[in-house]
This record gives C-alpha cells, structure tokens and sequence, in this order.
C-alpha cells in the first residue's frame, strides 16, 4: 500500500497583473465564477480527492484569502438569526478547521518551483504531496486530482495532469517528452518548459494538477534557473525523471478552463453559469438572443 495523498500545495503569490485593475487590491484567487472564487473550485477538488491539509504559498496582500478561509462569526449569527439555511451551507464549504490550512509566505517571486519549494519544511521525508494551481479550473463528473491520486495509487512515482493544446499554444506550457501511452498513462522520458518554437517535443501540456515525491523539493533545493528566468517546477521534475524514471503524465477526463486568462476567465464563467439550475433558463436566452444580434455592452 503506497503512503496516502493527504497534502496539497497551492502556490497563489502571483500579482495576477494580467487582471489589473481587478486584482489591485483583491487576490486573483478570489476572482469568482458566478460565485465562487476559484481558489475554492481548487479546494472543493481537493477535498474530493481526499486532500486533508492545505498549504497556501502566499505573497504580501493577499491577506483577504486567509478572511476567506476563516471564520465569520457575525455574518454566519445573522444568517442564523435569518433561518438562511442554504447560504451556511455555502459557507461551510469556505472554513477551514484550525491547522487545516497553513500559509506560508513567498518573499521574492522566483517561479513556482521556488513557491512549491517554500512550503518544503511542512512536508514529511516519505510523504507523496499534491500540487494544484489554481488558475486551472477542471470541470469533471470525477474531480481530476481524484482521477490522478486513484491511478497514483496503482503506479506510483510523479504524476502530471496533461492534455493536448494547439501547436500554435504550446510554448505557453511545460511540455511533455511522450516515451508511450497506456490507457490515461503516459510514460515521460523528458519535459521542457515554454520551449522556443520548433523546440516543442510534443503538443502534450502539463496542466496545473501534480502528485509529487518529496525528491522534487530536493531538485528545486538546487535552485536551477529556468525558463523566463525562474526557477521552474518543469526542471525539477524533469531531474528526476533522468534519476529515477518515474514520471507519468496522466491524461485526464474533463473540461479545463485557463483562469489566468481573461478569455478563459470568461469562457468558463459562461460555461458554469450556464451549468447552474437557478440561472440556465435566464442566462441561455439572453446568451442566444446577444449571439442572434450581434449586441456587445459599451
Ligand atoms: C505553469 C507551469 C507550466 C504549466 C502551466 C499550466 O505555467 O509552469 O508548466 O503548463 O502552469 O497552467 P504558468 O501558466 O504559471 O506560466
């Protein structure tokens, strides 16, 4: 029996700049999908795939993600008070138990390998982590890094999330080396980040779902500069792949939406609108009456 998956990493320092003026003084990670921030798309994934600890990497003002996770005393007395049963229902999904969740703060913006590596004294010697990025919002019947950790348990070693991309979107990705493929499996005998164009050695992207071995907090302990000058997650996984041979990618079922983009944002704030019971009928008129007319807002 391999060592359970109980821990996750969700680095969140990023300044989320491409979202200014929106994230001057709101974390992106709050950025909500009708109405739930993403970073709770991440955590509601995570506890489904049987996540029970949390780790934030966070940067300065992003204070209000802490707010969200905790208690809210007044408001939850007066929903109380109200008998709004539903909306407690819907907060008791955003608290976080007292040492559920821990944050950890990254000084300088060095890459996400350097953001995973600051969480590296919360993890154990022995003990698999998740990493998950939050701007990778996955719409599944089984939450992906479910889907990951159940195959995790079969094989083992380290794990990507990976789904094709278009040639001409490649090198906006860490990409995958494919050596073959069985079933969702791939067996990974290289990966490169944002190559430069005719670099690319497939068009198999690594999305932002991993199922680490603690040996990666040691390659990113070299500190090894990558690609836009960072230090980069890609690298360290792709050491370990020429010292162990044991990186997969992992082909997963679903939808995913790139929330770091505002035309993903927006694709998928269309897609889980139009998802929801309470607001399919209203929004799917006035979607196909705005397509019929050509009508944009001013
Ligand atoms: C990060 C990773 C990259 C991965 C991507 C998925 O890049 O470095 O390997 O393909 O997430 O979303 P970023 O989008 O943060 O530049």
């Amino acid at each position: 029996m391999r060592n359970k998956v109980t821990k996750a990493i969700l680095p969140v320092a990023g300044l989320g700049t491409r979202f200014l003026p929106a994230t001057k003084s709101i974390p992106k990670e709050i950025m909500s999908l009708v109405d739930r921030p993403l970073i709770q798309y991440a955590i509601d994934e995570a506890r489904e795939a049987g996540i029970k600890e949390f780790i934030f990497v966070t940067s300065r003002g992003k204070g209000a993600l802490e707010d969200y996770f905790d208690a809210a005393p007044i408001l939850e007395t007066s929903l109380r008070k109200q008998n709004k049963k539903e909306m407690l229902q819907a907060l008791k999904r955003t608290t976080m138990e007292s040492g559920e969740i821990a944050y950890i703060r990254q000084r300088e913006p060095l890459g996400l390998g350097h953001a995973v590596w600051c969480a590296r004294r919360l993890m154990r010697n022995n003990e698999p982590f998740a990493v998950i990025l939050p701007d990778d919002v996955i719409s599944a019947d089984t939450p992906c890094l479910k889907q990951m950790i159940d195959a995790y348990q079969e094989i083992g070693g380290n794990m990507v999330a990976t789904m094709e991309v278009p040639a001409s979107e490649a090198g906006s990705y860490g990409l995958l080396d494919v050596r073959g493929e069985i079933g969702k499996l791939m067996s990974v005998k290289g990966m490169v980040e944002k190559p430069a164009p005719g670099q690319e050695p497939s068009n198999m992207a690594v999305i932002g779902r991993y199922i680490l071995t603690p040996n990666i907090l040691k390659n990113l302990g070299q500190k090894m500069i990558g690609s836009g000058g960072e230090i980069q997650l890609t690298d360290a996984i792709a050491h370990e792949i020429e010292v162990s041979d044991n990186v997969y990618g992992y082909r997963f079922d679903g939808r995913r939406f790139d929330c770091g983009s505002k035309a993903g944002f927006l694709k998928a704030t269309v897609a889980f609108g139009l998802a929801r019971e309470d607001l399919r009928d209203e929004f799917g008129a006035f979607l196909r009456d705005l397509v019929a007319s050509g009508g944009a807002a001013e």
